[in-house]
C-alpha cells in the first residue's frame, strides 16, 4: 500500500469517527455503542426489521397476581391486529404497558427496532406516535365536531403552539377528509355532547387520527354501539389498514370476523393462540377458555 493510500484511508477513518461521534447524541441509545449505526430521525420509527411493536417476555404482577405472564407478541407496520380473550386475560393491562401507564416488572417493549418504550413516560409515548382509545368516549362535549378535530390538530406536536392558530389550507383539507372518514361530514357544527355513543367514538378516533399516530391502540371500540354503527366502524378500520398500524381489542366476534387478518388470543396474561379467526376458534384450548368459564 502506498503512503498516499494509507493517508487517504486514515482520513476516511477520522471522518467516519467524527460522523459517528456527532451521531451519538441523536440516537435512541444516547451514544451507547450499538450493533448498527442508524440515526433515529424525528418522527421516524425504524421498521426495517418488519416490526412496529415488539414485546418479549413481559411480566406484571399486581399484589402477587400475575396479570401479564411472559407475554411475547409483535406487530408488523400497517397491520390491523385483533386481540381477543376472556375477561381478565390482560388485554387492557397489555395496552397500559405499551402506553407507559403501567410499568412491567420485567421484559422488553420496543416501538420499531430502536425505541425502548420502557425508557419513556406516558405523555412521551403519545408524542412518539402511539395513540390510544379507551373504551369510554372522551370528546369535548361542549365543543362542536369541527372544534374537537381542530383542537386535536392543535395538539399535534408538529404544529407550532400558538394562540392565534388558524388552519392552513392543507390542514383544512385534512380536517374535511377526516370528517368523511369518520362519517361525520353532515354533523360538522353539531355539539359533540349531542352525538350518539357511536358517533362520539368515531369523533374520538378522528381526533386521534388527526395527530397521525403510527400505532393506534383501541380497547373495545364497538362496545355499546348499534349494529349499524358497528358495521360502519368496521368499514372505517378497514380503510385505516395499511395507513396506520392498529391493535384492536374486542369481544364482538362478528366485528372481529369482518376486520381481522391475524387474531391473537390472550389468556392469563399470555398468548394462548394466534391465527385467522377460524383457526383460533377451532383451537381446543381457545374453546376451553371461552366455554370453561
Ligand atoms: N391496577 C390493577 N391492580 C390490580 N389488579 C389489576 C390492575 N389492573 C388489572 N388488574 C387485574 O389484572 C387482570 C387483567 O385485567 P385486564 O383489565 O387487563 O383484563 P382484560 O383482558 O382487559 O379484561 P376485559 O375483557 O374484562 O376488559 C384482571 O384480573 C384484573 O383484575
Ligand atoms: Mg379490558
Amino acid at each position: 500500500m502506498t503512503p498516499e493510500l494509507m493517508e487517504q484511508g486514515a482520513q476516511r477513518v477520522e471522518a467516519r469517527n467524527a460522523a459517528l461521534a456527532a451521531m451519538a447524541g441523536n440516537t435512541e441509545s444516547g451514544g451507547r455503542s450499538a450493533g448498527f449505526g442508524r440515526l433515529k430521525l424525528d418522527n421516524e420509527v425504524d421498521v426495517t426489521h418488519g416490526r412496529i411493536l415488539y414485546l418479549e417476555s413481559v411480566n406484571v404482577s399486581f399484589d402477587g397476581f400475575k396479570a401479564i405472564n411472559n407475554l411475547s407478541l409483535d406487530i408488523a407496520p400497517g397491520e390491523l391486529r385483533c386481540i381477543i380473550g376472556p375477561n381478565g386475560a390482560g388485554k387492557t393491562t397489555m395496552m397500559d404497558i405499551i402506553t407507559g401507564k403501567t410499568r412491567p416488572d420485567s421484559g422488553t417493549v420496543f416501538f420499531g427496532s430502536t425505541i425502548d418504550l420502557l425508557r419513556y413516560k406516558e405523555p412521551e409515548i403519545a408524542q412518539l406516535g402511539i395513540g390510544r382509545k379507551f373504551q369510554k368516549p372522551t370528546v369535548f362535549e361542549n365543543l362542536s365536531v369541527f372544534e374537537n378535530l381542530e383542537l386535536a390538530l392543535k395538539m399535534d406536536k408538529r404544529v407550532p403552539a400558538s394562540m392565534r392558530f388558524k388552519l392552513d389550507s392543507s390542514q383544512s383539507d385534512r380536517l374535511a377528509e377526516m370528517l368523511h372518514t369518520i362519517h361525520l361530514a353532515d354533523s360538522v357544527s353539531r355539539q359533540a355532547g349531542n352525538l350518539s355513543h357511536g358517533q362520539k367514538q368515531w369523533l374520538e378516533i378522528g381526533m386521534l387520527l388527526m395527530q397521525d399516530p403510527k400505532l393506534l391502540l383501541l380497547d373495545e371500540p364497538v362496545a355499546g354501539m348499534t349494529d349499524e354503527e358497528t358495521e360502519r366502524t368496521a368499514e372505517l378500520f378497514l380503510s385505516l389498514k395499511g395507513k396506520h398500524s392498529l391493535m384492536v381489542v374486542e369481544h364482538d366476534m362478528g366485528f372481529i370476523n369482518t376486520i381481522s387478518d391475524i387474531v391473537t388470543v390472550l389468556c392469563d396474561g399470555s398468548v394462548l393462540a394466534q391465527g385467522t379467526l377460524a383457526q383460533v376458534q377451532s383451537d381446543e384450548r381457545v374453546i376451553e377458555v371461552y366455554l370453561g368459564r
